[in-house]
């Protein structure tokens, strides 16, 4: 099922790697395109079986269907989804829909999980606007290993607002999952983390796209949509083009920008998206341009004598990892995608909040905890009451990055203090991820006018989360 060819890599594909050292021949598999699937009358098998993991080896995959991520949902806004799950896994399991705001009995609480045989049946109504969203496995303790082996997928929902922005669709519009992953000398994907990475998270040194090793899709001289979603258990990904282009970013979390804006890499840290234009026109036929995860030095590493030991290594965070390979198959001559304007995004006056609430993410001594308490999925933690606005305070003093991500709300990042002391494009619209890195402060404004129930905010560093980095909050 996987077409293969081989793409020789020059030496600067490796991170730091000295100069002259001879090319290195990557393998690489056509890009798996999931089915799209209408959310009506849906059954998702969640079940374990062996996928492609290099060549000639095969790694043992989680997912929902027979592919190596599950099929992708994409709904409209206004639809309702009926989806059964079926656990066919040895393991209990629930799925979670990352973004969309769903009632608290169709959100994937650990607590709702399935012993191996069980189905549990979803409806909800899509009442979010447009945007890359996807879904995933959310049990206790075991969200990290499940997600990493591959229980998850793409929710894409459409709306008027975007059909009318006439942006690239059909094979123009290419959506991925990228996640990094260990493999052993057998061929098998590894989640154990031990150790230090029982602190820092677990970091593979293998890209996986739609749960495809080293990736390629054949693009035209064209405009292109280009979706990410990072579904890694720990790596913050630096996106950006071999070839140095800027891309245009158009959306983030929840859906569209106030407007387009260029940008020469995007930062994605675990469950974050970025929704991209990229340009391939100007690109000769026969070449291949690589989005790839470019190295950076975390700010964390620095002092902690790590930047040069870990920094460059393969596979830690912050080192270089090519995710998806374009090769330029097709030329086309075509009038070029004119941008209309955006649909507005009012602005949250942070003034109505009626109370703000402090959040500190603490990783000390093999604990991972907010305000010093791990999860207990019968305790409530806080109650905001349904209607009103307030202001989260994220707090991270630790030494390692928290991406926090909230259920049932998309929230509108208003400052960030400490640390890198800004606000980058891509956290500007709507976002349920933000990225906290060491020593920062961000501040979110957030309204809680949909459901009421009991839903999840959480450190979407999977090690973290599954260690109790997470805690309930009810909308009473
Ligand atoms: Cu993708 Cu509870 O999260
Ligand atoms: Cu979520
Ligand atoms: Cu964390």
């Amino acid at each position: 099922m996987h077409r293969r060819d081989f793409v020789a890599l020059g030496a600067a594909a490796v991170a730091g790697a000295p100069r002259l050292r001879a090319p290195r021949r990557v393998e690489r598999n056509a890009l798996w395109r999931p089915p799209e699937l209408a959310p009506t009358d849906l059954v998702l098998r969640a079940n374990a079986h062996a996928i492609h993991s290099g060549p000639g080896t095969t790694g043992t995959a989680m997912t929902l269907g027979d592919g190596p991520i599950g099929p992708t949902l994409r709904m409209r806004t206004g639809d309702t989804a009926t989806i059964r799950l079926q656990n066919d896994l040895a393991e209990s399991t629930i799925l979670h829909w990352h973004g969309l705001r769903v009632p608290e009995v169709a959100d994937g609480h650990p607590r709702l999980a399935i012993a191996p045989g069980a189905h549990y049946d979803y409806r909800f109504e899509v009442i979010d606007r447009a945007g890359t969203y996807w879904y995933h496995a959310h049990p206790h303790h075991r969200t990290g290993e499940q997600v990493y082996r591959g229980m998850t997928g793409l929710l894409l929902v459409e709306d008027a607002a975007e059909r009318a922005l006439e942006l690239p669709s059909g094979p123009r519009e290419i959506a991925v999952l990228v996640a990094d992953r260990r493999v052993d000398g057998t061929g098998e994907f590894v989640y154990d983390p031990v150790g230090h990475e029982r602190m820092e998270g677990t970091f593979g040194n293998v890209a996986f796209a739609n749960g495809t090793r080293d990736a390629v899709v054949d693009v035209d001289t064209a405009l292109h949509r280009l979706r990410v979603v990072n579904v890694t258990a720990a790596r913050i990904t630096r996106l950006a083009l071999s070839n140095g282009a800027a891309m245009t970013l158009i959306g983030v979390d929840g859906g569209l920008l106030p407007a387009p804006v260029r940008v020469d890499h995007v930062d994605l840290a675990t469950g974050e998206r970025a929704d991209l234009l990229v340009d391939f026109s100007s690109v000769p036929v026969g070449e291949t341009v690589t989005l790839r995860s470019i190295a950076f030095t975390p700010p964390y590493q620095r002092g902690m004598g790590m930047g040069g030991m870990r920094g460059g290594e393969a596979g830690a965070q912050g080192a270089a990892l090519d995710l998806l390979a374009f090769r330029v198959a097709r030329a086309v001559r075509e009038k070029p995608w004119v941008a209309r304007p955006f649909p507005t995004i009012a602005p949250i006056d942070p003034s109505t909040a009626v109370t703000t609430r402090e959040f500190n993410f603490v990783s000390r001594m093999m604990s991972h905890s907010i305000n010093g308490r791990e999860f207990d999925p019968d305790r409530m933690d806080v109650t905001v009451k349904h209607g009103t606005t307030e202001l989260w305070r994220f707090i991270n003093p630790s030494m390692f990055p928290h991406p926090v991500h909230l259920h049932e709300a998309q929230f509108q990042v208003l400052s960030r203090t400490g640390g890198r002391a800004q606000l980058f494009p891509w956290e500007r619209g709507w976002k349920d991820t933000v990225l906290v890195y060491p020593e920062e402060t961000v501040d979110v404004i957030v309204h809680f006018d949909a459901h009421r129930g009991r839903y999840l905010m959480h450190c979407h560093n999977l090690v973290h989360e599954d260690m109790g980095m997470m805690w309930n909050y009810e909308i009473a």
